[in-house]
């Protein structure tokens, strides 16, 4: 491994160099451990410790198959499918490992192991393609977006979010990016943004995708010029993205935060609207099974008195159950409602009357395919949209790492170092770097 990272922080190493490298018979990777998925058994969610269930073990290197390539990761970051995968919720992942492992894929089966190497993020360089890919080669520098997807049935032929067998990487396939060495399918791969440092071009993959699909793409909100869009957890990881393209695409965002800091911050990318939901201690449900449509009435006059008297257009959600309702509500006449996630519940309840009369739309979102994952990297490779890393962490405190996750006590994105021995590493522009500085460092200030 340490020839590795020598090759990988030297200036003249070439692709030639990385073939040449003999890779480890083994590495060391973030994994929870089939047998231990029952150790928070009737345990309340918030009392769970992903640092108790995440541990870094070394694990056997896997050769890659027909389109795969193996990767060097430098660095990687959290995303809140690690949270889950740690907490065993809503299930242990070793059921979606089992049934990738059945399918007809080529060496899908050695994803089935009593441990799942998580992570669906990573900037790194090629070390290995396996037969088949020509378009990447050992010694490119690269981040990979995390769908993995088989493509041989017709239905993801337009949107490869839509095949059968898509599964997002390092969640529900094994050999994740919270390692030292990941195995991807060679077309998850994408340019590393040429002015970022590893950990920094590793923030953005996931979150930034899936925030392009769900605002941006025509198979989401359809953002346009001038949309009013409210955005949950504006500070978060979707949502520090959510906030950018907004206001990148020429639209408002109304951006709800909890807490002063996080409100300093979405100020900082630019947004004017925003609303502290702590400060204004907004309860959607009086009690567990008692919505208050009073408060659902209380936001949309909030947000009324910011934008001088506008409905949202679009509401960026995620949160689930405690806002589904409220987001129903303040969604304008003919407005839509664009859902990637349930972090505070997946059954939702909301009053359809305020649907169907004002001719609203739900639409769920997930992930991002192909072309929007690339589309959106493109953005950050340009400058146009910035990672909002916060807080770095070594491989070895990837439990620490993903409890301030868990615990939202994080903003942006958390990295993670994988071979990268320190931070600030990686940078192949400088000129694009100083100008885009202090947008890269904005959410430097804020540790978890
Ligand atoms: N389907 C997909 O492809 C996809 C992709 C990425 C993420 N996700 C899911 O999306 C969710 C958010 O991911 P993330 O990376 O943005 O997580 P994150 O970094 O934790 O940000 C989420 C933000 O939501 C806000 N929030 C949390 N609970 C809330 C509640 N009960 N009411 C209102 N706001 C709440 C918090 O902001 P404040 O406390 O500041 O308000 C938090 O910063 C997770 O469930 C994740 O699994 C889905």
């Amino acid at each position: 491994m340490r020839e590795i990272v020598s090759a990988a922080l030297s200036e003249e190493a070439v692709g030639a160099d990385f073939a040449a490298l003999p890779v480890p018979q083994s590495y060391r990777g973030a994994v929870v451990l089939r047998d231990e998925s029952e150790m928070f058994q009737g345990m309340a969610t918030a009392d769970k410790e992903p640092t108790k269930s995440l541990s870094v073990r070394e694990v056997p290197t896997p050769e890659p198959a027909p389109g795969e390539a193996l990767i060097a990761v430098m660095a990687s970051s959290i995303n809140y499918n690690t949270v889950w995968t740690s907490l065993f919720e809503p299930m242990p992942t070793f059921g979606f490992l089992q049934r990738y492992a059945r399918s007809n894929e080529p060496g899908a089966e050695r994803h089935d192991q009593p441990y799942h190497v998580v992570g669906s993020d990573l900037a790194g360089i090629v070390l290995r393609t396996g037969p088949g890919v020509h378009r990447w080669k050992p010694g490119d520098r690269v981040v990979a977006h995390c769908l993995s997807v088989d493509l041989q049935s017709p239905d993801g032929h337009d949107d490869t979010m839509l095949d059968p067998e898509q599964r997002i990487w390092g969640f529900e396939t094994n050999f994740g990016g919270l390692a030292e060495l990941s195995l991807v399918k060679s077309n998850q791969l994408m340019p590393m943004p040429k002015h970022l440092t590893w950990e920094e071009a590793a923030a953005s993959g996931l979150v930034n995708s899936t925030a392009y699909r769900q605002l941006v793409s025509r198979n989401g909100g359809q953002m346009k010029q001038g949309d009013v869009v409210l955005i949950w957890g504006a500070a978060g990881g979707l949502g520090s993205y959510a906030t950018q393209l907004a206001l990148n695409g020429g639209a408002t965002p109304v951006c709800v935060v909890s807490g002063e800091r996080k409100a300093r911050l979405v100020r900082s990318l630019g947004a004017e609207l925003v609303i502290d939901r702590a400060k204004e201690g907004y309860r959607f449900w009086k009690d567990e099974s008692t919505p208050d449509p009073k408060e659902w009435k209380r936001l949309g006059s909030h947000i009324r008195e910011l934008t001088g008297g506008e409905d949202s257009d679009i509401v960026f959600e995620h949160p689930g159950r405690e806002t589904f309702a409220a987001s129903v509500y303040v969604a304008r006449r003919g407005g839509t409602v664009v859902t990637c996630a349930s972090t505070s519940g997946f059954r939702h309840e909301y009053d359809n009357r305020y649907l169907w009369m004002s001719l609203k739309r739900i639409v769920g979102s997930h992930f991002a395919n192909y072309r929007e994952a690339w589309a959106a990297n493109r953005l950050i490779g340009r400058g146009m949209i910035h990672p909002t890393l916060s807080t770095v962490y070594p491989l070895s405190d990837v439990g620490i790492a993903t409890q301030a996750v868990h615990r939202n006590q994080h903003a942006g994105k958390v990295g993670v170092l994988g071979l990268a021995p320190a931070e600030g590493l990686g940078v192949q522009d400088e000129a694009l770097r100083e100008r885009h500085l202090a947008g890269i460092n904005r959410f430097r200030s804020h540790r978890s």
